[in-house]
This record gives C-alpha cells, sequence and structure tokens, in this order.
C-alpha cells in the first residue's frame, strides 16, 4: 500500500525536476538569430586584449569561476559598488587582483551598438572565458548561452569563495555546494596553469607555516628559496603594492597540464594547490591530469560548461544589463 501512493509522488517528483530543470537550460548558438555577431565580436576584443596583456586571459577565466561561484552566473561579479551598497567586485577575494573588466566592457559596447539590450553581460564573460582558454590554451568548446543578468551584487557573499589556505576535503565540499564533483574540482584547478598569486595569498608557507616548520614542508625547497626572493615575510615589506608570482612557471602564459606536473614536483604556489597533491582524495587524480594532457584538456571544457550553468537566470528572470557594471 505505501509503495503504491509513492509511485504518483515520485513520478510528480520527476515532472517538478525535469521542469525547474527545463526552464533553467541554456542553449549554444542562443543569439544565432538576435545577435549573430555577438559571439565574433567577443572573440576579437578578447583576443586583442590578451595580444596586449597576456595576464588578460587568465583574469577572464577567473572572473567567470568568481561570477559562477557567487549567486550563479549572473554577471554579479561585473557590478560596481554604490554609495548604498558594496559589490562582490570589492572583496577582498577579487579586489583588487581580479582583471580583465575592460575587456568585458569594450565587448559590451561594441555588441550594444549593434543588438542593443539583447546579449546578457553573464553569457559575454562566458564566451570571454572560452576565447581566452582557445586562445592561450587550444582547449575548444562551445558555450551554453542564455544567461540573463542579476541585479544584486554584495560583497560579503564573496566570501563563500575557496581560500587559499583550504585543505583538499574543504575545496571537494565547496565544490560540491556548487554541485561539482571532486575530479571537475582538480580539473578546473588546472586554470592556475595560468595568471598569478599576490605574496599574501601565499607567503605563509614560506615564512610561517606553523609553530615547528616556518617553511611548508610539502613545498621543493628550493622553489620555497625562489619564492621568497620574490616574496617579503609578511608585513615584512612595508610596501602597498604586493608582488606576484607565476602560479606555474614551467609554462605561465600557457594553459596547459603543466600545473599538475608542477604539484608532482611539490612547485604548486597555493597551499589549495598542493593539497591536491597530498589528499589521498584527490592525488590519483593529479597524477592523471599530469599524464593525459589531452584529456585534461576535453575535461576543463566540459567542466567550465558545467561550471558556466551553476544557478543560472534564464527566461524573463533578472535583465539584460545595458553596461555591465551597473544594473539597469
Ligand atoms: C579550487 C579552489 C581555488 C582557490 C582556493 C583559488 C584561489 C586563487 C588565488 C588565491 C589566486 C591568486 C589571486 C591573486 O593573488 O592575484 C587565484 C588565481 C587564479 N585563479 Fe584560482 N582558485 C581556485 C579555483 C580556481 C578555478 C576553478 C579557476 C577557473 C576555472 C581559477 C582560476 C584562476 C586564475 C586563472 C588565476 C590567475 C588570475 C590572474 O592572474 O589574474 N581558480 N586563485
Ligand atoms: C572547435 O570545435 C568545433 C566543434 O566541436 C569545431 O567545429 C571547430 O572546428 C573547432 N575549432 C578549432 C579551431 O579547433
Ligand atoms: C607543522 O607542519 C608539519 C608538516 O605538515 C607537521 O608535521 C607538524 O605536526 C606541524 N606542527 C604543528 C605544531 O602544528
Amino acid at each position: 500500500m505505501a509503495s503504491s501512493s509513492s509511485i504518483p509522488c515520485t513520478i510528480y517528483f520527476f515532472f517538478f525536476f525535469l521542469s525547474t530543470f527545463a526552464s533553467a537550460t541554456l542553449r549554444v548558438g542562443f543569439y544565432r538569430s538576435s545577435c549573430s555577431d555577438a559571439e565574433v565580436i567577443i572573440k576579437s576584443v578578447v583576443n586583442q586584449a590578451i595580444s596586449q596583456n597576456p595576464g588578460v586571459a587568465a583574469g577572464l577565466i577567473r572572473m567567470h569561476f568568481h561570477d559562477c561561484f557567487v549567486r550563479g552566473c549572473d554577471g554579479s561579479v561585473l557590478l560596481k559598488s554604490t554609495p548604498k551598497n558594496q559589490a562582490e567586485r570589492d572583496h577582498p577575494a577579487n579586489f583588487p587582483s581580479l582583471r580583465g573588466f575592460e575587456a568585458i566592457d569594450e565587448a559590451k559596447a561594441q555588441i550594444e551598438a549593434i543588438c542593443p539590450n539583447t546579449v546578457s553581460c553573464a553569457d559575454i564573460l562566458a564566451f570571454a572565458a572560452r576565447d581566452s582558454a582557445y586562445r592561450v590554451g587550444a582547449i575548444n568548446y562551445t558555450v551554453p548561452a542564455g544567461r540573463r543578468d542579476g541585479r544584486i551584487s554584495i560583497k560579503q557573499e564573496a566570501s563563500t569563495l575557496p581560500t587559499p589556505s583550504s585543505n583538499a576535503d574543504q575545496l571537494i565540499k565547496t565544490f560540491a555546494n556548487k554541485g561539482l564533483s571532486a575530479a571537475e574540482m582538480v580539473t578546473l584547478s588546472g586554470a592556475h596553469s595560468i595568471g598569478v598569486a599576490h605574496c599574501p595569498t601565499f607567503s605563509n608557507r614560506l615564512y610561517s607555516f606553523n609553530a615547528t616548520h616556518p617553511q611548508d614542508p610539502s613545498m621543493d625547497p628550493s622553489y620555497a628559496e625562489y619564492l621568497k626572493t620574490k616574496c617579503a615575510p609578511p608585513n615584512g615589506g612595508g610596501r602597498s603594492e604586493q608582488p606576484a608570482v607565476a602560479l606555474e612557471f614551467f609554462s605561465r602564459n600557457r594553459l596547459d597540464n603543466w600545473y599538475y606536473v608542477e604539484l608532482k614536483n611539490r612547485r604548486g604556489v597555493l597551499s589549495s594547490d598542493q593539497t591536491l597533491l597530498s589528499s589521498s582524495s584527490t592525488s590519483k587524480m593529479v597524477m592523471d591530469n599530469a599524464r593525459y594532457g589531452s584529456k585534461w584538456a576535453t575535461n576543463f571544457g566540459k567542466a567550465m560548461v558545467k561550471m558556466g550553468s551553476i544557478d543560472v537566470l534564464t527566461g524573463s528572470q533578472g535583465e539584460i544589463r545595458r553596461h555591465c557594471s551597473f544594473v539597469n
């Protein structure tokens, strides 16, 4: 008896989930008829920005991640603070290190000129991250679109982003909260194959690890010596501008699987990087990614698409911003 009454219930929930899922579905070629040049424009703006400064590629890939993990991929990371509201953009996880805003603004301006009120900033960012991965890593994937822009951005919410001192189990949890697996977390961390980290995000590993070990024993000691030449002891430099070092030294402007090889060499810069090799729950994934570069690249594209669908606004939700830094 109990089981017969549970069947309609199961069916009800099946359709309930199906319909909520369907309403949040993004589509490849979403702007094909409404703004057919959108993706071409974004690619050209992004390529030009990267040729002037390769760091923009890193900035845009990271920006998409920080957008998606806070309030979903709704462009909330792009909004500027106002006199009444401190936005995500000004949280220490984003400011002053997050970069690439000018490229998004430039793409948006060019697109608004030919198809106003049509292409969302959240989509522009998703495309720009993809174009960056292609330009600096030849990683090719299609981006389903149809995201709408949010109207809310709250500085404090960015504190849910993973921190560089997180251990593997904490990272697994943070990503699981967003529907991403441990393997996807490890795959996406490969983005640290490009770009930089500022000294305060890791210098405790060089100077003040713990009571018995000033230096993090999981780091290659000669690499630690090298990094010390770049980073003064915490609060020892007295300068306002903090230096930055490449997250992956070997092929710093190339998005490839050398990040994982360098983890094996104990040359991960952030504690959250090296922990992926140290932890038994993720070390095999690191080994596999270090070994099979093209498989990692394919998985990276897939994981970026999945990350790009986190809590998106679609249909008539949100708005299409006219300027990416401000709500309409
Ligand atoms: C797994 C958890 C993660 C943690 C704890 C983390 C943390 C960090 C930190 C502390 C930095 C240095 C920021 C600075 O000092 O300038 C950084 C940079 C970066 N992160 Fe992550 N990250 C994580 C995952 C990701 C993911 C999933 C992506 C993208 C798919 C990503 C892309 C990047 C990129 C490209 C940079 C370089 C940025 C630049 O050079 O402007 N990170 N990350
Ligand atoms: C990228 O992938 C698409 C679809 O899989 C394919 O049609 C296209 O030729 C690829 N482009 C490059 C430059 O590899
Ligand atoms: C310091 O870290 C090392 C290496 O991780 C560890 O073996 C040691 O127990 C830690 N010491 C303290 C006091 O936490």
